[in-house]
């Protein structure tokens, strides 16, 4: 069972404990995490999951798709090279210990 580690803006991290095949929106919303909106339940059509992944962590992701290459450019905060959607991490043992950072407002 993977766990995973969200960084508040300021600084404070929450760790919470995700099943395998879960998204990290998933793991979040489910475990309060505020900071993760997930306004359109993980159906890539609102961006406010998004998150910065830790450097240490990015190229261990699968390549970012074309809708969600598209949403990110309308979040709310600064989208950066390290921006993705956390509804679309879909976590497993191999991303067990990833670290996202949150950003400072999703709306
Ligand atoms: S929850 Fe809406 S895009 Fe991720």
């Amino acid at each position: 069972m993977p766990s995973i580690t969200f960084v508040h803006p300021d600084g404070r991290a929450q760790r919470v404990e995700a099943s395998n095949g879960e998204s990290a929106m998933q793991a979040a919303t489910r475990q309060d995490v505020s900071g993760i909106l997930a306004e359109c339940g993980g159906n890539a059509m609102c961006a406010t999951c998004h998150v910065y992944v830790d450097e240490n962590w990015l190229a261990r992701l699968p390549a970012i798709g074309d809708d969600e290459d598209a949403l990110l450019d309308g979040a709310a905060a600064e989208r950066q090279a390290n921006s993705r959607l956390s509804c679309q991490i879909k976590l497993g043992a191999e991303l067990d210990g990833l670290v996202l950072r949150l950003p400072e407002r999703q709306t």
